[in-house]
Formats: C-alpha cells, structure tokens, sequence
C-alpha cells in the first residue's frame, strides 16, 4: 500500500544501444521498440511512475544507435495506461514554440502522460555535427532557463509574450492547452551551480547523477534553500544503478564483472567529452567534476549512490535517500526487464514497508 510523500520511482529507456554501462559485460537489454514495450508495461506493473528517454544526436560511448526521444516516448505512452513517460530536448535543436506544441498534443493523445526534460548538453562534438552553435557552460543555462520560462508561459498563458536573449514572442496562444494543469511537468538535468540555481528558479524536478549520501543532501539543502528565497519548490531526482540480487557478494561480483570488462577506450572518450560539462563550470562542481573511470562506467555515475546489493540493503538506502529529500529514484539496470520485475517483487515492498513504519 502506498501512502502520502511515497518515493517514486523512474528508469531510463534504452532507446540507445549498448545499454546503461560501458562494459562488454551481458546486458539482456534491448534499444528496440519491442523490448521497450515490455520494459515499460512490466514497469508500470511494478511500481514505475515514469520512464526517462534520452536525446542523443550522434554515438558518444559506443551508443551506437540511438532512437529520437520525443516520437519513442509518445510511441512507449500509446502502450501504456499509467507510466508519465519524459521526453528530453536539447535546446539548440528544439525551438520552445515547437516543443510546446508537440508536447501538448501529445498529452491530448495519452490523456495527460507526458513530460519533458530540459537537458543542456554535454556533447560539444553533437552539436558540431549537427551545426548547433556551442555556447559555453553557464550560457548554455541562461539558454534553457529561457526555454523553459518559454514552454510554460506558452502552456499556461493568452497572449504569452516574451522578451529573451535567445527566444522571443509576442502575443501567442497556443490552443489547446495541455490536459495537465497547470502545466506538463519539467524536468532537467545537470548538477553544477548554474544547473541549481536554474531549478530552484523555473524547474519542476532536479535532476542530479548518482552520488553518495552526504553528497545528495548537500545538493537537496543547497536546492531547496535557494528555492525558498525564490519562492519556488521543486523536486528532486536521483540516478542509481541498481543491483539487487538474493547476497551482497553476488551484486558486488556483478559491479566487479562490469569494471573489469569496462570498454576502456569508450570510457576516456566519453570521461573526456564530460568534461565539456562536469569542469567546464566555473565552481568546478558539475556532473562528472570528480568523476573516477570506475564511476564513469555507468555514465551519469549510477554506482556512487550505492544501490547495491540485497533487497533489503537497498530498500534502506533508499529510504535513507528520501530522509534527506530526495523524491524520486532514477534507476538503470543491466538487465532491464528482468530486473524492474525483481525490483516490483522483492524491493519495493520493503521500500513501502519502512515509509510506513516511519509515518509512525
Ligand atoms: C538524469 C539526467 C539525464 C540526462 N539526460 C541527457 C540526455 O538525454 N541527453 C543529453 O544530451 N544530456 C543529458 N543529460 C546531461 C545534462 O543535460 C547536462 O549536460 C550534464 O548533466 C552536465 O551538466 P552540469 O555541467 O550542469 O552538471 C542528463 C543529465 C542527467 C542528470
């Protein structure tokens, strides 16, 4: 039974191929649409309130294929009845005006299921490909954050006007708006000081990589304090490669026979092209800043929040993670089906258990 203030809990889509680590290691994952629907309806059978696609324009890590993350998550959304799938836009490629239409149509069509995330990229090599200009890292933020005000002013005003550096409008309204009131929930991604402070401003849910407690709950004080003094809540979500099995030794074989088959040549290339993002803030403290190679196996360093190990150490790390304000776990797997059905079963009811006892 679920009960208020319950975690919630998302996972990435692997509509890219090669799965959600960097490793030879057997991945039983698929980035065909097949496999995807029934990864997201055996999700939404077990406990899964939200599915994240990703955008990727060209390969960055051996993720050699990859699907478009709007039209794949509409397609995921027309087979599902209760899984919120979010779709990610780079701005660059997106205009907010596009973006907001074709997102609130889609919500017309999967009554209300869709959301987005606002991701500012971290590919510099993507956007010369596709001859996107580059702006540096802490204006690539000023960038989004006008994209975002722009999407929301569009979904919940007539006559939106705006006046920005990169996006301007004069009188639009844009009919229908979206089903979901007040507006489709934003996301976005990236843990540096300009990604923090641009969602203790306009974002509905921080996104942040994985990391150990103490680190989240610095980010969470940091958020929420900053949110407060602008009279804005937003929510936070936390990526974890999880790793589950019946005794720690055979999760942590697992996490060992991931790094040791680790594509070595792979990982420098997408440790270096993070750097773009990670070290490219000024403060030095962005997603992968202080990343090891063993952290960037998993790419958004999915094994720094520690998610490993038996149901029941699992179950307390999350609720520990909920206990300094985290809301919502953003969780990959090396086998995705068959994991998300062991996590439905032996995990998450033990996660409910504990909000229960702590209720008390
Ligand atoms: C949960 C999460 C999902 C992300 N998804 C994408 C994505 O699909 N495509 C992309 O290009 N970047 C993605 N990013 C990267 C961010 O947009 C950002 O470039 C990166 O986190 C570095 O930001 P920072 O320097 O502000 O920490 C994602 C980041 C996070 C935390």
């Amino acid at each position: 039974m679920t009960h208020r203030n319950a975690i919630q809990f998302a996972y990435w889509v692997p509509n890219v191929s090669g799965g959600l680590v960097i490793s030879d290691i057997e991945q039983r994952t698929d980035w065909s649409y097949d496999y995807n629907v029934r990864l997201a309806q055996a999700a939404e059978k077990n406990g899964f309130d939200y599915a994240l696609t990703q955008v990727r324009f060209t390969a960055g890590y051996g993720a050699e294929n990859q699907h478009e993350s709007v039209s794949f998550s509409h397609a995921l959304l027309a087979k599902t009845e209760k899984l919120k799938v979010i779709a990610a836009i780079l701005p660059g490629p997106w205009k907010p005006a596009l973006a907001a239409k074709q997102l609130a149509t889609i919500d017309y069509l999967t009554n209300g299921r869709i959301a987005v995330n606002i991701v500012s990229g971290w590919f510099k090599g993507e956007f010369d490909a596709i001859g996107e200009e580059w702006p540096e890292h802490d204006e690539r933020y000023v960038r989004s954050e006008e994209f975002i005000r722009s999407i929301k002013g569009i979904w919940t005003k007539d006559n939106f006007s705006f006046e920005g550096k990169y996006y301007q409008f004069t009188n639009y309204t844009l009919k229908p708006k979206p089903i979901q009131q007040p507006s489709i929930e934003v996301f976005q991604g990236g843990s540096s000081r300009a990604a923090r402070d641009m969602a203790s401003r306009v974002s509905d849910w921080y996104f942040t990589n994985g990391n150990s407690l103490e680190e989240i709950k610095k980010q969470v004080d940091d958020i929420r304090e900053k949110a407060k003094a602008n009279n804005h809540h937003v929510k936070i979500g936390v990526n974890a490669f999880i790793i589950a099995r019946d005794t720690e030794e055979e999760a942590h074989a697992v996490l060992q026979e991931i790094i040791r088959k680790a594509n070595v040549e792979a990982v420098h290339a997408f440790g270096d092209a993070a750097k773009e993002a990670g070290t490219a803030s000024k403060e030095g403290e962005g997603n992968w800043a202080k990343s090891s190679f063993e952290d960037l196996v998993q790419y958004n360093d999915g094994f720094k929040t520690n998610l490993i190990g038996t149901p029941e150490q699992i179950a307390e790390r999350i609720v520990d993670l909920k206990n300094v304000g985290v809301d919502l776990i953003l969780s990959g797997f090396l086998h995705f089906i068959e994991e998300v059905e062991y996590f439905g079963k032996k995990i998450l009811p033990l996660v409910r258990k504990l909000e229960e006892k702590n209720n008390h």
